[in-house]
């Protein structure tokens, strides 16, 4: 994790390094810190804290003329979040300067060595160990930076993103990456660089940009062409410029009050992006090229592994009824970062599918290599166009939700549900195990879901009623059945991560193997009980509840009798098929976790200790 930014041009370069620092925050916010380089000498802030905290310690004065600087946002990995720890490092001889997002791995060792040859550490951290080898190197080797860079990073195991700059020779930065994401985006008369780990900081002042692929560097001087080469053997790459869709709108606030409610609001938006171009319900057809490219392969899988992390991997659960019940294809859902180390059985005919909205999350990305080396196909569903895991699996779909900012995944997880009940749909009806009739009527419910967010979200008023006599509450139960199971994992996911609050999802019917134990009259239980097809055992287990005394917040559908009757409150959503419900039962638990945030004071877009992407294992 970690966000890094830089800039080499024309303008005063600290004001656009502190934005671009502020739109990379979701990266990790324990600690941010600055250097620009100004008339021969190395100005350098950092701190603890965010990125507002950095502000607050720039005087007005310094970093008024530089037009060259890089800056970091943290997410602790090696060494407390602290001053001292806080990136920019420089190196023993106060010429070079670093900024890194990942982790050395062989740090300690290096460290010896270096110590052995008398450079000393201030720091716990990784990066200043690199930043020393990179001095180290540079001497021995009398070379310029770059090379330096390159010959150091051969010796190096782990994951870098990385922006290292000279005092000696001061219009150049050098970049280079493995692992964690690094883009340039370049002006149209090349008279401006940025640097940064996704396009946001440099989106308002360019649309070209270029996505360092794993094991790249490049020597970006001004007044020149970018110069991009291979870590491993210092041979020359042609630079890929792309074009970039983003536009400024898609990465502010719009009015809302957090990052998290304006993609809660989005979300029948983002849902009728998903399938746009891919959903003619009036012509009974579903187009998804990667899906349509690989037919044969879809058709005779048997067996589809679905790895992904947090609420990706609650979207795989919900996708594994999905091809189960509509496509008939055996699944197993696998958190990614225990797939890759169990030596896995992949069959020749099983496909992988990895689902990120970052589409950079380390362990998925290990689960995805995992699988090509034993030969499996790999599917990816990502919502960053051009990350690293939309460009290492085999095909894939983009969810097309937009940028989501908020660090409490909503839209991602709606959108990733779409678009994986359209190959499901797509592939039962091309093995012929879902009926004519029935297909047809599930791509017309399919075009109806934003409609149904939206009346959902029309009863936001009364979910923060409710939310504001549970929010003091320290634990909550999520109990939820077949579809909806997963949907009560992720609706305690969300509790827990922007509440602090205590919050465990269980499928109903286990309740009573064990958190059953938890329930009395202080216990708030949300019971997702729609009219479907488990609803009858689901209120038996409302009526388990209700006989000690916890208090229940029900999702039922519209025109219910038997839930009202028992629960303390109710919501209701409007009648939905099994299949898609998922897609509206989780809009009242985000609506709820949100507001309880709020009312406890919390940083509901920045959680404590988390981050958006997960770029370390
Ligand atoms: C982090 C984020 C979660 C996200 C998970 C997987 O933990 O905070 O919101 O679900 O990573 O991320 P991905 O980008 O792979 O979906």
């Amino acid at each position: 994790m970690c966000g890094i930014t830089g800039y080499i041009g024309y303008r005063i370069a600290s004001p656009i390094i502190i934005k671009g620092l502020e739109r990379l925050e979701y990266r990790g916010y324990d600690s941010a810190g600055i250097m620009v380089y100004n008339q021969g000498k190395l100005e350098i802030s950092k701190t603890k804290g965010k990125v507002a905290d950095l502000k607050k310690i720039l005087s007005d004065k310094i970093h008024k003329e530089a037009n060259i600087g890089i800056g970091h946002t943290r997410w602790a990995t090696h060494g407390e979040p602290n001053d001292v720890n806080a990136h920019p490092h420089t190196s023993n001889s106060g010429d070079l300067v670093i900024i890194h997002n990942g982790i050395i791995e062989n740090f300690n060792s290096l460290r010896k060595e270096l110590s052995k040859r008398g450079f000393k550490f201030e720091s716990d951290t990784d990066t200043e160990v690199l930043i020393n080898l990179i001095e180290d190197v540079k001497n021995n080797n009398n070379c310029k930076l770059g090379k330096a860079v390159q010959i150091a990073l051969n010796q190096v195991v782990g994951a870098y993103a990385i922006a290292v700059f000279d005092r000696n020779n001061p219009e150049e930065i050098v970049v280079a990456k493995l692992g964690s994401p690094l883009a340039i985006g370049i002006s149209k008369d090349n008279t401006e660089f940025f640097i940064a780990s996704d396009a946001s900081p440099f989106i308002e002042y360019t649309n070209n940009a270029i996505y360092l692929e794993d094991q790249e560097m490049a020597v970006i001087s001004l007044g020149t062409d970018i110069k991009m080469y291979k870590v491993a053997d210092d041979s020359q790459v042609e630079p890929y410029i792309q074009e970039l869709k983003l536009n400024l709108d898609q990465i502010e606030k719009g009015g809302y009050d957090h990052f998290m409610l304006k993609e809660i609001y989005e979300q029948p938006r983002a849902v009728t992006d998903t399938y746009r171009g891919r959903l003619l319900a009036n012509k009974g057809i579903i187009r998804v090229a990667g899906i349509d490219d690989n037919i044969e392969k879809f058709l005779k899988a048997k067996r589809i592994i679905i790895s992904a992390c947090g609420t990706s991997w609650h979207a795989g659960l919900v996708a594994e009824y999905l091809f189960e019940d509509l496509a008939r294809i055996p699944v197993e859902v696998e958190y990614s970062s225990e797939f890759r180390y169990r030596n896995p059985i992949i069959n020749e005919g099983d496909i992988v599918i990895a689902i990120s909205q970052s589409g950079e999350t380390a362990d998925t990305l290990a689960a995805i290599k995992l699988a090509k080396e034993k030969g499996a196909f790999v599917f990816g569903v990502c919502n960053v166009v051009g990350s690293t895991i939309a460009r290492e699996t085999h095909a894939g779909a983009y969810t097309h939700a937009g940028p989501e900012i908020g660090v409490a995944s909503t839209k991602a997880f709606t959108t990733q549900i779409t678009i994986l009940a359209l190959i499901a749909l797509k592939l039962g009806k091309a093995k012929g195990v879902i009926s004519q009739e029935k297909y047809q009527s599930y791509l017309y419910e399919l075009e109806s879901i934003p409609e149904k967010i939206e009346q959902l979200l029309k009863q936001d008023k009364k979910i923060k009623e409710i939310a504001k006599i549970y929010k003091d509450s320290p634990n909550f139960l999520y109990l939820g059945r077949g579809y909806n199971f997963p949907v009560a994992l992720e609706g305690a996911l969300k509790l827990k991560e922007i509440s602090y609050i205590h919050a465990e999802g269980y499928p109903a019917a286990e309740m009573k193997h064990g958190p059953i134990a938890l329930i009395d009259e202080n216990m708030p239980i949300v019971a997702i009980a729609p009219n479907l097809k488990h609803y009858e055992k689901v209120v038996s287990n409302i009526h388990e509840i209700k006989s000690r005394k916890g208090k229940i917040i029900a999702i039922v559908t519209e025109g219910d009798v038997d839930v009202k009757v028992l629960a303390d409150h109710v919501i209701e959503i409007p009648h939905i098929s099994e299949a898609f419900s998922p897609l509206i039962t989780t809009i009242p638990l985000q609506l709820l976790s949100y507001h309880i945030a709020v009312m406890r004071n919390c940083n509901v877009d920045q959680p404590r200790n988390l981050a958006k992407s997960v770029t370390v294992e």
